[in-house]
C-alpha cells in the first residue's frame, strides 16, 4: 500500500532545506512541514516577523514564507518532537569535505549525517520514509539504512519503528532556487521499495508533471548528483581555460563561445567565462568524485576530475596576478574597489567565492580593498577574509590617510563615491546594478592611470573605454 504523508520533517533549514521546504508547503496546503535545526539563530531568523531578516536571500521567497509560515510551515530547534510527528524525514545537513583523518581534502564528512539517522533512530515511531536530500558519496544509504535498522523498537518497547531510504538530490541553483524548485528539468528518486518511491512521488506531483519524476536504483541517484555538478563546473573550467588562451591570441571568449554553444550537442549554457566558480557544492562534490574514484581503484578518472578544480584554482590566482601586473607590479598601498563578493549574483553566499581568494590574494600584496555586494554582510567578509573591516572616520573621500592601511579593507555600500582615487575597480559578481554605471563620472573620481577588470563581462566596454579608462575583460585582448 502506498502511505499517505500528512507530516514532513526536514532537518537542516539551510540553502536547501528552507527554500525547498517553503516550496513543499506552498504547494501542498494538506501537509505540515517542519524544518528543524540545531541552529538557534538561523531558526530565529527564518522566525523573524520581519521577512527582510530571513537567513537567505533568495528571489520570491519572502512571498513564499508570507503565504505558508504558521499555516503549514513551521521551523523549530526541537528535533525530537518532529521527528517523531513525521511520517517522511528529509535529511538535508552539510556535507563539507573532510578536514582531518582519513580522505582528509577530498571525501565528503558525514557526521552530521550520521548524527541526523542516529536521531531518527531514536525518535522515529512507526513506519517512517528517510529521505536522503543531502548530496552524499554513492553507496551513504548503506549507511544510513544500518543506523537505522539498529533500533527496531522504540526503548520502552510500546511500538515497532521500521524504515525506508530513498535518495531524493536536489539540483536547485542558488538565486533561482524557487524557479528552480517549482520548475525543474527533473526530479530524481532513487529507492528499492516501489510503495515509498510512490509516496514521494506522489507528494511531487501536486506540481510538477509526472514525466519530469526519474525513477532509478539508489546508487544511480547517489551517483547522479555528484556527476550533474562534474559536469556542469567541468564546462566552467572548459571555458575559463580557453579564456586564458583568448587572451594570448586575440580571440574573444564571448565570440567562442556563442560559437560552440550554437552546437546543439554541445549547447549554449554554462559557458560564461568568469573568475572561477565558487559556491558550496562544485568544489566539494568533485573532490568528493576524485576520492570515491581512488577508493575503488581508478586512478585516471580520479586524475581527471581532479584537474576540473586544478584548472579552477590557477584560474583564480591568474586574475589576482594579472591586476598586479597591470598596476606596475605592486599594489601596496594602492586602492582598489572590490565590486561583488558574493559567489554568484542574486545570492548573499560567499561559500567559496573567487572573491575570497582573489581579495586575499590582492591583501597579502598590500592592497587597500574597498568591498561592496549589494547583498553580503561585512560580518560575513570578515570571517572570509579572516581580517577585521576597517573603518573611515568620516566621508569615503578622506584618502589622505588611506596608505596606513595598506592589506585592509573597508565595506561601501555606495559604489560611485567609492571610486574616489581609486586605482583599479575589479568586478567579481555579476549583480545586475554594475551593467549600469555612469563612467564618465566615476572617470572623474579615479586616480590615473586608472584600471576596470571585468570578470564578468558586466560592463559596458565601449561605454568604459570612452570614459578613458583601462579596461581588462575576461578572455579578450582587443581593449
Ligand atoms: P547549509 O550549511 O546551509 O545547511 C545545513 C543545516 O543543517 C545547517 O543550518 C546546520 O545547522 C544543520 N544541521 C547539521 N546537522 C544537524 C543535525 N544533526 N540536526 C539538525 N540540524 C543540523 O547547507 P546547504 O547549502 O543547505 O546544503 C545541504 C546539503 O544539500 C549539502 O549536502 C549540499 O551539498 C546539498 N546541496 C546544496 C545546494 C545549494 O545550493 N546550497 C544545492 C543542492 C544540494
Ligand atoms: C550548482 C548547480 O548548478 C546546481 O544544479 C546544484 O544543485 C548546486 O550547485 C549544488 O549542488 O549545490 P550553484 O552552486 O548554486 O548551483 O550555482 P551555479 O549557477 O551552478 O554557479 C556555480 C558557480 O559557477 C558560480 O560561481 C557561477 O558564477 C559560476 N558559473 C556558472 C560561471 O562562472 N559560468 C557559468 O556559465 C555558470
Amino acid at each position: 500500500m502506498i502511505p499517505s504523508i500528512k507530516n514532513i520533517c526536514c532537518i537542516g533549514a539551510g540553502y536547501v532545506g528552507g527554500p525547498t521546504m517553503s516550496v513543499f508547503a506552498d504547494r501542498c496546503p494538506n501537509i505540515e512541514v517542519n524544518v528543524v535545526d540545531v541552529n538557534k539563530e538561523r531558526i530565529s531568523l527564518w522566525n523573524s516577523s520581519n521577512l527582510n531578516d530571513l537567513p537567505i536571500y533568495e528571489p520570491g521567497l519572502k512571498e513564499i514564507i508570507s503565504r505558508c509560515k504558521g499555516r503549514n510551515l513551521n521551523f523549530s530547534t526541537d528535533v525530537k518532537k518532529y521527528i517523531q510527528l513525521a511520517d517522511m524525514i528529509f535529511i538535508s545537513v552539510n556535507t563539507p569535505t573532510k578536514k582531518k583523518g582519513i580522505g582528509a581534502g577530498q571525501a565528503s564528512d558525514l557526521k552530521w549525517v550520521e548524527a541526523c539517522a542516529r536521531q531518527v533512530a531514536e525518535f522515529a515511531k512507526g513506519y517512517t520514509i528517510v529521505v536522503e536530500k543531502s548530496t552524499l558519496p554513492v553507496k551513504t544509504a548503506e549507511v544510513i539504512k544500518k543506523i537505522l535498522d539498529s533500533t527496531q523498537t522504540s526503548p520502552d518497547k510500546k511500538f515497532d519503528k521500521s524504515f525506508d531510504v530513498l535518495s531524493n538530490p536536489e539540483f536547485l541553483s542558488e538565486g533561482s532556487a524557487i524557479n528552480d524548485l517549482e520548475n525543474p528539468d527533473r526530479v530524481l528518486i532513487g529507492g528499492e521499495n516501489e510503495n515509498a518511491i510512490s509516496a514521494l512521488s506522489n507528494i511531487y506531483k501536486n506540481w510538477i508533471p509526472a514525466n519530469k519524476i526519474l525513477h532509478t536504483n539508489i546508487w544511480s541517484s547517489e551517483l547522479a548528483k555528484l556527476t550533474a555538478n562534474a559536469f556542469l563546473a567541468q564546462r566552467i573550467s572548459s571555458i575559463n581555460s580557453i579564456s586564458a588562451l583568448c587572451e594570448a591570441t586575440g580571440a574573444d571568449v564571448r565570440e567562442v563561445a556563442r560559437a560552440i554553444g550554437t552546437d546543439s550537442r554541445i549547447g549554449s549554457k554554462f559557458l560564461d567565462s568568469g573568475p572561477g566558480f565558487g559556491g558550496s557544492c562544485f568544489k566539494k562534490d568533485i573532490l568528493n568524485l576524485v576520492y570515491l574514484s581512488k577508493y575503488f581503484g581508478l586512478p585516471e578518472v580520479a586524475s581527471f576530475w581532479e584537474g576540473v578544480v586544478k584548472l579552477n584554482n590557477w584560474h583564480q590566482h591568474r586574475i589576482s596576478e594579472l591586476i598586479v601586473k597591470k598596476l606596475f607590479g605592486t599594489t601596496s598601498g594602492k586602492k582598489i574597489c572590490i565590486f561583488g563578493f558574493a559567489f554568484k549574483a542574486n545570492t548573499n553566499d560567499t561559500r567559496e567565492s573567487a572573491a575570497i581568494k582573489i581579495c586575499k590574494d590582492l591583501l597579502e600584496e598590500g592592497s587597500i580593498l574597498f568591498i561592496h555586494d549589494p547583498k553580503v554582510d561585512p560580518k560575513q567578509i570578515e570571517k572570509d577574509l579572516g581580517i577585521k573591516q576597517s573603518v573611515l572616520n568620516g566621508e569615503i573621500s578622506n584618502v589622505e590617510h588611506l596608505s596606513k592601511y595598506e592589506g585592509n579593507w573597508f565595506f561601501t555600500n555606495k559604489i560611485i563615491p567609492a571610486t574616489y582615487e581609486a586605482d583599479a575597480l575589479c568586478f567579481l559578481t555579476e549583480w545586475e546594478e554594475y551593467s549600469e554605471l555612469d563612467w564618465n563620472l566615476i572617470s572623474q573620481k579615479m586616480r590615473k592611470p586608472a584600471w576596470v577588470f571585468d570578470s564578468r563581462s558586466i560592463v559596458s566596454a565601449k561605454e568604459v573605454k570612452k570614459a578613458g579608462l583601462n579596461l581588462w575583460r575576461i578572455g579578450d585582448s582587443s581593449y
